[in-house]
């Protein structure tokens, strides 16, 4: 894929595509040496940009194993965090507290996939990738009715953080709405043996499982995760470029018309693309394959290119060189229908048709391959290509439409203002349905992600910052939209208690009652778990660690101060102003 933000980086881009054919996957998040190991997420920058330390790690390969894990901690009273393969997660919730605390990975407890037919359900270690599971369960005759858009997460850890695609329809979008079992690994007494396991059953246990099945990691090891599963399908997918008019109107309608729809609004441009995506008839079939573009290996060169490019026009403080390079990058999308593949090599047009498990999510960037030029996924750590926040906003059905009057209206005043987002990939507009998890959504809502520039430092601002920040503040204190808990930056966390009313209690009884201890607890999951604003600091609000409330939690030296919202008055965020001599 390219993230072409010129047009001559998106030729150089097309050709290096063409011919590239080394792929360089994703590091392992754990490193350890003699003093210990260190975890980091697949960006290689936690929030707080602060490393994370732990004192020990163990690789269990089997449930009894894992068990054995659970109990050492136990006896010896160490703190404890599960952590994937993948750590995929962008908040600090697989930290552990203190420097003796001990990681259980599931990496290498990936060896089960069970298929009941009968019972459509099928049943996977924690550790198993998303795209094992759905190979698996395809090969076998049938498909898993949602996930994630990204395939390089384990079953285990997508649940955790509420993971979802975008359905209103059967059980939904989220991924939790389809588990129908859990076995969990909880610490114990010693006449228990320190540690048990415990099997919670959809129809035997539903209160238990309505807390474990997002559980962000604090109540124990997911051991085993089953899923319901139904006959094997097609889908059909026409992606329709088109104006953003009415888009408040139509976004409902089209919610409940397509089983698997979804919008991707480019604000800056004045465009939505409308996903026409549903089960596809029998009669109608396809190989084809989503092979989504933001998702494919990205040539190092490339990646490298476009940051610097990035970094360039933030210095240079251009928002007509953000407006082209959002200009290329939607134009490249709309060739390439977004990296869907009709006979699984190229885009030949709409639809494209194929089976659920090629369709559902992708990943093309997380495997190896034989090529000339190195090729990686482009926001690997290594490379210094793309670096960014990702805010994701849950939002109550009936708040939608006048939260996306009101980002228009701010759109309105100055468009080329969120020409930073739509670089990446616009908002993302999904659907999912209400649910009983007691950290999921208790009613039908909409999801939208947006990305945008993180500097290379914590103390640099960002061009336009303030209009990010109005539609941060906006999504969750305003329209009181709930944090994926997945992703989002610390303000996006602030009062999540409330937002969660009753449930977060029956969460937190559940809580004490599996880990009286706090075994699974750290400082850095309860930030985000209890959602409380720590103190401020000079810069605090550049990262989205706190909320503006003085100039200096902005960057008065650089000409960033702390001012109302320009559409949403109540917001506080950090503006620019050339006229301002510096306080500081
Ligand atoms: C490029 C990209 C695209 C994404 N797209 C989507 C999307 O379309 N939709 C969406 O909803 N999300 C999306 N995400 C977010 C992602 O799905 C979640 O962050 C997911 O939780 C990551 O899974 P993981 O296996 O990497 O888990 P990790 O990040 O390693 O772990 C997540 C949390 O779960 C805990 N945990 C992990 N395994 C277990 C276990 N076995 N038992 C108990 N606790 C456990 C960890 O301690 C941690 O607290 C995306 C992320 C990226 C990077
Ligand atoms: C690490 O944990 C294992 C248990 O999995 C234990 O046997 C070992 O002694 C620990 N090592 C250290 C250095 O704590
Ligand atoms: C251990 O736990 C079991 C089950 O919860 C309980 O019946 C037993 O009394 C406990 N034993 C001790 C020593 O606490
Ligand atoms: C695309 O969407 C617009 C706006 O909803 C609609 O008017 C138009 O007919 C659609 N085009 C196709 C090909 O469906
Ligand atoms: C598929 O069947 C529907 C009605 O069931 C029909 O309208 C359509 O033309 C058929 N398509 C093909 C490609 O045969
Ligand atoms: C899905 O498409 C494939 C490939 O064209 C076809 O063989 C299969 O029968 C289709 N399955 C269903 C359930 O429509």
């Amino acid at each position: 894929m390219c993230f072409s933000h010129t047009l001559s980086l998106s030729v150089l881009c097309l050709l290096v595509t063409i011919w590239t054919v080394r792929s360089v996957p994703p590091q392992p998040p754990v490193r350890c040496d003699k003093t210990g190991c260190t975890v980091s997420n697949a960006y290689g920058a936690w929030p707080d940009r602060k490393s994370c330390n732990a004192a020990n790690i163990t690789y269990p390969t089997t449930e009894e194993e894992l068990r054995k894990a659970v109990a050492y901690a136990s006896e010896y009273n160490l703190k404890v965090k599960t952590v994937t393969k993948f750590s995929h997660t962008i908040p600090k919730l697989a930290c552990p507290s203190g420097s003796d605390a001990m990681l259980i990975s599931t990496s290498k407890y990936n060896s089960v996939i069970e298929i009941e037919p009968d019972r459509l359900t099928v049943t996977a270690d924690s550790g198993v990738s998303l795209r094992e599971l759905i190979d698996k369960v395809e090969a076998a005759g049938f498909s898993i009715g949602t996930s994630p858009y990204w395939e390089g997460v384990s079953i285990g850890g997508l649940i955790s953080t509420g993971s979802h695609g975008s359905s209103w329809s059967g059980r939904g979008g989220s991924v939790h709405d389809h588990v129908v079992g859990i076995s969990l690994v909880v610490p114990a007494n010693s006449s228990e043996g320190y540690a048990k396991v415990i099997r919670v059953e959809e129809g035997r246990d539903d209160k238990l499982l309505n807390a474990v099945k997002v559980s962000l990691g604090v109540l124990g090891v997911v051991s085993k995760v089953k899923l319901s599963i139904e006959k094997a399908f097609n889908r059909s997918i026409t992606y329709n470029f088109t104006s953003d008019v009415a888009l408040e109107d139509i976004f409902m309608e089209h919610g409940k018309k397509f089983e698997f729809g979804d919008i991707t609004w480019y604000p800056s441009r004045k465009t939505a693309v409308y996903r026409y995506d549903f089960r596809s008839p029998v009669n109608a079939s396809g190989n084809g394959v989503n092979d989504f573009i933001g998702f494919q290996s990205n040539p190092i060169l490339i990646s490298k290119g476009v940051r610097a490019l990035e970094k360039s026009l933030e210095a240079s403080k251009s928002e007509s060189g953000k407006c082209k390079t959002a200009d290329t990058t939607l134009a490249y999308k709309k060739v390439t229908g977004n990296g869907l593949k009709n006979s699984g090599l190229i885009f030949t047009g709409y639809p494209v048709i194929g089976n659920q498990g090629k369709i559902q999510t992708s990943g093309s960037c997380l495997y190896s391959s034989s090529m000339r030029i190195d090729v990686s996924c482009a926001w690997d750590p290594r490379y210094n290509g793309l670096f960014f926040y990702e805010t994701t906003a849950i939002f109550p059905l009936s708040r939608f439409r006048d939260f996306i009057i009101d980002v228009k209206k701010l759109r309105d005043m100055k468009p080329e203002r969120l020409c930073g987002i739509d670089i990446y990939n616009g908002i993302l507009i999904r659907f999912i349905k209400g649910s009983r998890a007691y950290l999921g959504q208790t009613e039908d809502s909409v999801v939208i992600d947006f990305n945008y520039y993180r500097a290379d430092d914590a103390l640099t601002p960002r061009l336009n910052q303030d209009v990010m920040e109005e539609m941060e503040q906006m999504a969750f204190f305003k329209y009181e939209a709930k944090p994926h808990w997945g992703k989002n930056r610390k303000v996006g966390f602030f009062g999540v208690k409330q937002k969660y009313g009753p449930n977060f209690d029956k969460f937190l009884e559940v809580k004490n009652k599996l880990d009286p201890k706090k075994m699974f607890s750290s400082e850095w999951s309860d930030e985000i778990l209890f959602g409380r604003e720590g103190s401020k600091y000079d810069g605090c609000a550049l990262e989205g660690n706190c909320v503006c409330s003085e100039d200096r939690h902005c960057s008065p030296s650089k000409g960033y101060f702390c001012r109302q919202g320009l559409v949403y008055t109540q917001a506080r965020v950090c503006r620019f102003s050339s006229s301002q001599v510096s306080m500081a």
